[in-house]
């Protein structure tokens, strides 16, 4: 079988690694670096470690926390402003993935004439980057090791930049930095990566042997262990399954790109501000039976993933599935409907419109989605009990 499949160069994963991270990154060939993150974490003391590390080893070291959920473009605008003025050679992204997105475009735009308006758009991105390291502290995006970037634009639109040069020098994994994650934050983000795990294996477009092996063992992680953590917040082992899984799943959905559930999350995390997570867990249920009837074969076999030994032909191996993952959903303590949620169902059909603009995601969706699937999907969304 033909198929493509590229990562970044370099992991290191490592309950602690984040004590070490000048070390790490002298081999970067940088010495005035900038950290992105957020206020939140920046408040939490997460920074204070590697900060300690880095500036052991580089001769300036300056923070960007004022990175934000969905990052607007004026924010990410800001952070290149910083690296720009403050001859800054190397980026650090820390956070979840609104801060490692901030940090990739503040390194790719900090060394080339490009505008953020001419690289929207999938290869358009020029020339190289700073030196880059990423580090998560949720078990969600994956962003640390995908070639993507989504800011949310002036005109309330998500829009994705994808470019190798968005792939990190080195992606970091410290489990210990996502100990602290809420539980809504960690339902939420733990969701976000199953079904990047669930859209890469049934993407339509580029599904490859690599991505299907990364997403069934991202997969049996997230699943196995999403509960475990919301029970216990300190079981480190059970963090650290999830931090795997998810960028595993991220390696995944970097090369066989996700479909409906994003398409469809996408209005609402813009329109209204909701965790991206969160825009996920509400929609998938529907997309998966949605999506089910026209490749129940896909289905079945992730439910053999998920719930080994499930008996039963195609159909009824994947309605396990799908009853399985709106179970995990309803039982992470999410909110269960868009009602819930706070969306007007006036805002549906101007939901369903915009979600028909994420046509570089759609396409890899295994079933067509038209306006008229659209509308549906977020009505069933909003009515669901
Ligand atoms: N680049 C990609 O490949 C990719 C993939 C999926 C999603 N995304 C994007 O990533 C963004 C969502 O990222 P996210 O879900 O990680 O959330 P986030 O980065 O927006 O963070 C959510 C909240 O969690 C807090 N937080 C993060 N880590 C914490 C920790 N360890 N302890 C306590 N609080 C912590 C943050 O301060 C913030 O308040 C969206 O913009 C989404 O579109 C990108
Ligand atoms: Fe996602």
């Amino acid at each position: 079988m033909s198929f493509q499949f590229e990562t970044v160069r370099r992991i290191e994963s490592r309950p602690g690694a984040v004590e070490d991270l000048g070390v790490l990154v002298r081999g970067l060939s940088c010495r005035r670096l900038l950290v992105v993150t957020d206020s939140g974490i920046e408040k939490s003391g997460l920074l204070d470690g590697p900060l300690r590390s880095l500036r052991a080893e580089m001769d300036q070291v300056s923070v960007f926390s004022k990175v934000q959920a969905d990052p607007p473009e004026a924010v990410v605008l800001e952070a290149v402003a910083q690296a720009r003025e403050e001859k800054i050679d190397g980026i650090v992204g820390l956070g979840g993935g609104s801060s490692l997105d901030t940090a990739k475009i503040a390194a790719l735009l900090a060394c080339t004439p490009q505008k953020l308006d001419d690289i929207y758009g999938i290869g358009l991105a020029r020339g190289e980057r700073l030196p880059l390291v990423l580090i998560p502290t949720t078990a969600g995006t994956g962003s640390e090791v995908t070639p993507i970037a989504i800011l949310t634009t002036p005109s309330t639109e998500k829009k994705g930049v994808v470019a190798p040069q968005l792939l990190p020098d080195i992606a970091l994994l410290d489990a210990k930095l996502t100990l602290s994650v809420p539980p809504l934050v960690t339902a939420a983000t733990g969701i976000d990566a199953m079904v990047h795990a669930i859209e890469a294996y049934t993407s339509k477009h580029l599904k490859n042997p690599l991505s299907d092996a990364m997403a069934v063992r991202a997969l049996r992680l997230l699943h196995g262990n999403l509960q475990k953590v919301l029970a216990n917040g300190s079981d480190l082992a059970g963090r650290e399954a999830m931090l795997e899984g998810s960028m595993m799943a991220g390696m995944s959905f970097a090369n066989a790109p996700v479909g409906a559930v994003h398409a469809l999350a996408y209005p609402l995390g813009a329109h209204f501000h909701l965790p991206h997570g969160l825009c996920n867990a509400l929609m998938l249920p529907h997309v998966l039976v949605f999506n089910a009837e026209a490749r129940p074969d896909l289905y079945a076999e992730l439910a053999e993933v998920v719930l080994p030994g499930t008996a039963g032909t195609v159909q009824e191996k994947a309605r396990v599935f799908t009853e399985e993952m709106t179970r995990l959903a309803i039982e992470s303590g999410l909110p269960r409907n868009l009602r819930e949620a706070k969306i007007p169902e006036s805002a549906l059909p101007d939901l369903a419109e915009d979600a028909m603009k994420v046509e570089r995601l759609l396409r890899n969706n295994p079933r067509e989605v038209v306006y008229d699937d659209a509308l549906h999907l977020y009505q069933q969304a909003w009515r669901v009990a």
